[in-house]
């Protein structure tokens, strides 16, 4: 019962104060994503690129004003663990009735840990794990809309195309309907042997993100399910189908941690990601929650995976394979697939940045598009693990070089700050150790980030081979950002033909470098490509080793030109079927 003390009373504004945030948050979070069917009917691109910064914005904005206000109203007792415990109980009747108790928590544990900086959690002032048990999704209204299969596929398909009501018109509704079904009907004869469909189950609201627009769903056939997603794009001609995508690895791409968020109205996120998992069931909770935009949400849950996972595995934390970083110290669980980067206390020659470089390098990766080519990253502070969970040589590496990231203490390790993203394999041992043609598509994927980078203004800065990962689709993906900059931001220059033979065995350049000055031609050096991997990467992408390609780039980003990365290969395209 409760009982309306001064202590009882403080709590309860105090869990109303952070309740109220959190709908503001809400609102408002709402109300940017709901733009974005906007943009995509006007074409606005621009307008859609303010929209994705003003949303990754709005959390720590909201956090920070609410911080303010919980100190001023709690005053000297902000660090009362006590009134803190009763706020969490009161905040924890409050949230009961919502759609969204998961984002609601987090949201709360948010709050905390900014007035605590809590080492660990704390479960009297944090909800640990859900205090809620998920609700059974039977028994409640679906969060996809259902459309049972009854005569051709292709006035399924066009069923499903109506339901977007889109205020721009299709340029030719009909074609892609029929398009789609006879892209559907190859894919099922060539998987499921002909099987009928029964249904097709889709979410209503529909996935923005960039100039690109997807209906999201799955194909019910027998006991089988098959995902389903379209890719929509609005040309000059009008809203067009541009590919239809039915395999876990295609969906599971578009999906992918290096991309950025979507824009999607959700009223009950965690339906939506159970639904995904349905048909992307590789994919972890937490990457499914960020790819809708819940970020900070999504950490929890990687944080709740990793917790379990430490009590039931029994293997050391390690330094990761591979070169070791400069500014990085890098290490991984072998049996988790992420691993953790603490910044080094001190960068190795030629590196002049600072710790606080390397955080705004990573900050500008966050507000970025990703374009499919740069990990999204998990920034921690004050995680802490059982001191026999690491090997000797790591404690020695850490306890050496990334003192200010880490304290060893007799039986625990803190790590005050570390990013946290997924493994990969590292480029430069992928083409060691894979067979020579995976090694030569690694190679021409690797040419073909470094161009999608450059389309949305990245130039990664270091290009070495070590610098990229392959992920387990075969992507390459850069994730080494303290020297990743604006392409527009680099003078691309060409080397300067010798004055005489002597200069160019000069072990310094006999002519002027700027600071941002960048010789294309010199990148080949870097990669230490030998033989056939070699040709390979100049017979497909020589023009990235030019002066004039960088240029033209610049161009086009100066005068204001947005290019588009459609996250799917272009022989996927329905235009070309
Ligand atoms: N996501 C990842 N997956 C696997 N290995 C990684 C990952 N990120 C970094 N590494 C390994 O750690 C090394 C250092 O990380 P990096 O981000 O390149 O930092 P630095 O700026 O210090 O070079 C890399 O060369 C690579 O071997
Ligand atoms: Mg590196």
């Amino acid at each position: 019962m409760w009982i309306p003390t001064a202590h009882n009373r403080l709590a309860r504004r105090g869990a109303a104060a952070i309740f109220a945030a959190f709908g503001d948050y809400e609102r408002e979070f709402q109300a940017i994503t709901r733009r974005a069917k906007v943009r995509f009917e006007q074409r606005d691109w621009h307008g859609w690129q303010q929209d994705a910064l003003e949303r990754l914005e709005l959390y720590p904005r909201v956090i920070a004003r609410v911080v303010g206000e919980i100190r001023h109203l709690l005053d000297f007792s902000e660090t009362d663990k006590k009134l803190w415990a009763t706020m969490k109980s009161a905040y924890a009747e409050v949230i009961g009735s919502c759609q969204d108790i998961e984002l609601a928590e987090t949201f709360f544990n948010s709050v905390s840990r900014r007035i605590f900086t809590t080492i660990g959690v704390d479960p009297r002032i944090e909800f640990l794990f859900s205090d809620f048990d998920t609700p059974a999704e039977a028994g409640s209204v679906p969060i996809y809309r259902t459309h049972p299969a009854r005569g051709a596929l292709a006035e399924l398909i066009k069923q499903v195309l109506t339901g977007c009501e889109f205020a721009a018109p299709f340029e030719d509704r009909d074609r892609d309907a029929h398009r789609v079904a006879r892209a559907i009907n190859r894919q099922l004869q060539a998987v499921v042997s002909a099987m009928p469909i029964d249904a097709i189950d889709m979410i209503p609201a529909v996935f923005y993100r960039n100039q690109g627009a997807y209906l999201v769903g799955r194909i019910r056939s027998g006991d089988q399910v098959m995902p389903l997603t379209l890719a929509l794009q609005h040309q000059e001609g009008g809203i067009v189908v541009d590919a239809v995508l039915l395999s876990a690895d295609e969906v599971s791409i578009i999906f992918s941690f290096t991309r950025s968020y979507f824009h999607v109205e959700v009223h009950r996120p965690r339906d939506l990601v159970a639904f995904l998992k349905s048909f992307m069931p590789r994919k972890p909770i937490a990457e499914l929650y960020i790819a809708i935009g819940y970020n900070k949400h999504g950490k929890t849950e990687l944080y709740r995976d990793l917790m379990r996972h430490i009590d039931q595995s029994t293997d050391t934390f390690d330094i990761a394979r591979g070169d070791r970083g400069m500014v990085m110290s890098v290490f991984t669980l072998p049996s988790f697939d992420v691993v953790f980067k603490v910044i080094r206390d001190r960068f190795a020659f030629p590196k002049t940045s600072s710790r606080r470089d390397v955080i705004e390098r990573y900050q500008l990766v966050f507000k970025h598009d990703r374009a499919g080519r740069l990990a999204d990253v998990q920034e921690f502070e004050h995680l802490t693990f059982a001191r026999d969970r690491f090997s000797q040589r790591l404690l020695d590496e850490l306890a050496a070089e990334a003192a200010e990231s880490v304290t060893i203490g007799p039986r625990m390790v803190e790590i005050k700050h570390a990013y946290v993203e997924r493994r990969m394999t590292p480029l430069n041992l992928y083409i060691r150790e894979a067979e020579l043609p995976a090694a030569c598509n690694a190679i021409l994927d690797y040419g073909q980030a470094v161009r999608d980078l450059a389309a949305t203004n990245i130039f990664p800065g270091d290009m070495l081979l070590k610098n990229f990962g392959v992920t387990r689709h075969g992507r390459v993906v850069f994730y080494d950002y303290d020297e990743l900059c604006l392409v527009t931001d680099c003078h691309f220059r060409e080397l300067p033909a010798a004055a005489d033979e002597s200069d160019e065995f000069d072990a310094e350049p006999w002519f002027y470098v700027g600071p941002n000055d960048i010789f294309p031609e010199e990148f080949i050096t870097f990669m230490g490509l030998g033989g056939e991997l070699r040709d390979t990467f100049l017979k497909a992408h020589g023009d990235i080793l030019t002066a004039q390609y960088w240029q033209g780039i610049q161009t086009r980003h100066r005068a204001g030109e947005l290019l588009d990365i459609i996250p799917y290969p272009w022989s996927r395209r329905l235009s070309n079927q």
